[in-house]
């Protein structure tokens, strides 16, 4: 197995009384494809958002690449989001002002890494869109949208990707080839994929699948 790029040690999340997540231990790997289910408000988002330092755990330690998200200070934070972790979202969260190759290549911008339009390029070669660089995502498909996205989560070459719900708001078959590039960024990038998601048959495709209930991981 790859290196752990996702460490979750006795994690939980609480909030007011109620806690989203409970006492979670897990070890994520470099090139794991991972599916994480169960019902409505078990805790997948809560758990996502731990993994990519977007929050922080009320109890237990969270480390990303090796930082433990609770000590960074905000420039460290900022440094961690942007170049080891990249997100995905059901409703794709591209910018509507920006074109297709402008969408990607924002985060390398804002890493201040050079080359960004060559990469962003390359990038959208290898999800299968050259040749659609300039549109806006108004004119794209749902599925070229998401495609997009996977794009600009790649550009800084993150050693983890975070995808809540991201075949959730397409048909079958463009689900199918979304959960495919996925499947191709872990096995041939290593990056790590941790998924959210309703659909017991894409689960069933990933390499790990972790049920959550009540916010405890199910053994
Ligand atoms: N910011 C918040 N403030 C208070 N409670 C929250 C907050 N975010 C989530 N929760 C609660 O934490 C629990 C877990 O929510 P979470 O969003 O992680 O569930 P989920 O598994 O992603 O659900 P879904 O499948 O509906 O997206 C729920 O009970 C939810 O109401
Ligand atoms: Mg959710």
């Amino acid at each position: 197995m790859g290196e752990v790029t996702v460490r979750l040690d006795r994690a939980a999340k609480k909030y007011g009384d109620v806690y989203a997540l409970r006492d979670v231990t897990a070890d994520y790997h470099a090139g794991e494809f991972v599916a994480l289910v169960g019902r409505s408000g078990c805790g997948k988002s809560t758990m996502l958002n731990l993994c990519g330092a977007m929050d922080f755990p009320s109890e237990g330690l969270v480390s990303i690449a090796g930082a433990i998200t609770s000590s960074l200070d905000d420039a460290g934070l900022t440094r961690l989001r942007r170049t080891q972790v990249g997100f995905v979202f059901q409703f794709f969260q591209l910018l509507p002002t920006l074109t297709a190759v402008e969408n990607v290549e924002m985060p390398a911008l804002l890493a201040g890494f050079p080359d960004a339009r060559a990469k962003a390029l390359q990038l959208l070669d290898w999800v299968e869109l050259s040749g659609l660089g300039a549109r806006f995502p108004h004119q794209l498909s749902g599925g070229q949208m998401q495609r997009v996205a996977i794009a600009r989560a790649l550009i800084n070459s993150p050693k983890v990707i975070l995808a809540d719900e991201p075949i959730g708001n397409l048909d079958s078959t463009t689900g199918a080839l979304v959960l495919s590039l996925l499947k191709r960024t872990a096995k041939e990038r290593g990056t790590t994929i941790l998924m959210a998601t309703h659909s017991a048959e894409s689960a069933e495709y990933c390499d790990r699948v972790v049920r959550l209930r009540d916010g405890r991981i199910e053994v």
